[in-house]
């Protein structure tokens, strides 16, 4: 298969081929062409990246922002072992997984959307899962035809008042399922804490709550991408930053050759002119994941979100881990952005955000005092962040430890951009 049509919302917008005679795996070799009666109708374009014109956009820019729709890591070997898929060939993944992306993006061979496999509204959500390995819940959304990206298993479920369940073929999913990780056991406690602390903060942040399905401990997060209109729930389109910065997935941190911080400041300021208020929530995004210690805030965990009507603005955070809660020899603490050259994301220090303020193009002494006000409300507002987590199910030894870390970096934060910061 060498054709795919790009759905936005439900609508063809355009193609996505692969060069006559070329091979899928070449970014050179890939095309995306936007439909022209589409163009005519000046509607959404797909990305930044990706602008709305009839010419087509060829090779790697097209390759980058369609491959970063698929999973990572071992959940993307699992479904293409499952599907029988190579699992290099992105445009391979895409015609067999592509019909439900996130946001309101749908991939499909050929215009058919209707090769799902149905799901039975009888089903549970935990018969659904029996049988189904951990770390293995992405499988689910194979056979129907969905993927979402990131490295860790994750399910798109929909929540009524009967609970969770599996969306039917063509329903909008409104919650994201992220189980606890085989590898990285405790990811559910400490996401939910680096979640729960920023919404805490007062920071723009996706609702998180800490679930038990199928026996096993899981963040179920609300999708951010999803507004209810006339009692349905809709899609509303995002990329990440990858995307509309024109990165693949595989660059999605500094140290592989992704973006920079100050590539993404000059995005949301000067690129895309999104005001005050967006450059804030940025700088408060680069803050929050040194406080908490975040190695893991990289290109692909900074959304791009379309409002009812089109308008662009920053997605609401998500995926807030702090990394360092884990042994250095276990998770690397080089930051994926790298914060004015800091060695390590709990080692950054004042000289560190006076560099990241000039890449930003901040005034260092804003970015010192933010950086300070927030390091002590968040000193304040752990302690009990932890204490609701625990109470509502919570792993208390590992959030325990946790709190010990995380408390030593903010101290430490405090310190550094504290008193005598002020030049
Ligand atoms: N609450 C949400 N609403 C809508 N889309 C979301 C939400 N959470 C995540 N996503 C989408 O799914 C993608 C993957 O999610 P997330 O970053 O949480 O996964 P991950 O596997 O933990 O990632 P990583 O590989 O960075 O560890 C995001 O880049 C975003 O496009
Ligand atoms: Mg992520």
């Amino acid at each position: 298969m060498t054709d795919l049509v790009v759905q936005l919302f439900g609508e063809p917008v355009g193609r996505l081929s692969i060069a006559p005679g070329g091979d899928s795996r070449i970014p050179e070799d890939w095309a995306f062409e936007y439909l022209p009666n589409y163009v005519a109708t000046n509607g959404v374009p797909l990305s930044v990246s990706l602008p709305l014109r009839e010419a087509p956009h060829l090779g790697a820019v097209a390759r980058n922002w369609f491959a970063n729709l698929l999973p990572e890591g071992s959940v993307r070997d699992e479904i293409a072992r499952r599907l029988r898929v190579t699992g290099t060939d992105s445009f391979a993944l895409l015609a067999a997984i592509g019909g439900e992306c996130a946001g309101a993006v749908s991939v499909v061979p050929d215009g058919s959307a209707t090769d799902d496999v149905p799901v039975d509204p009888a089903t549970s959500l935990e018969e659904a899962l029996a049988g189904v390995g951990e770390g293995n819940w992405a499988l689910l959304g194979g056979p129907m035809r969905l993927s979402l990206a990131g490295a860790q298993d994750k399910l798109a479920v929909v929540r009524d008042p009967s609970g969770l369940r599996l969306p039917q073929a063509g329903e909008p999913s409104t919650h994201i399922i992220k189980p606890d990780s085989p590898r990285l056991r405790g990811l559910c406690d400490l996401e939910l804490l680096g979640l729960s602390l920023a919404s805490d903060l007062g920071m723009p942040v996706v609702k998180a709550e800490m679930v038990t399905v199928a026996g096993t401990r899981a963040v179920l997060v609300e999708r951010y991408d999803r507004v209810q209109h006339a009692g349905r729930i809709e899609r509303l389109h995002q990329e990440d930053f990858c995307q509309a910065l024109g990165f693949p997935p595989e660059l999605q941190s500094q140290a592989q050759g992704g973006p920079t911080l100050g590539r993404c400041a000059s995005l949301i300021r000067d690129q895309l002119g999104l005001g005050p208020a967006a450059l804030q929530a940025f700088l408060d995004w680069v803050i929050f994941a040194a406080l908490i210690g975040n190695a893991d805030a990289h290109g692909k965990n900074l959304g791009l979100l379309r409002a009812p009507g089109g308008r662009l603005q920053m997605a609401p955070w998500y995926d807030l881990v702090p990394t360092i809660a884990w042994p250095a020899r276990i998770l690397d603490r080089t930051p994926a952005l790298s914060i004015g050259g800091a060695p390590g994301i709990d080692r950054v220090d004042r000289v560190h955000w006076d560099q990241f303020a000039r890449e930003a193009r901040l005034r260092p002494m804003f970015v010192r005092q933010r950086a300070q006000t927030l390091a002590a409300a968040a000193i304040d507002a752990l302690p009990r962040a932890i204490e609701r987590i625990v109470m509502g199910g919570g792993d208390a030894v590992r959030l325990a430890n946790a709190q010990r870390v995380l408390m030593a970096n903010l101290v430490r934060t405090l310190a550094a951009v504290g008193m005598g910061s002020s030049q």
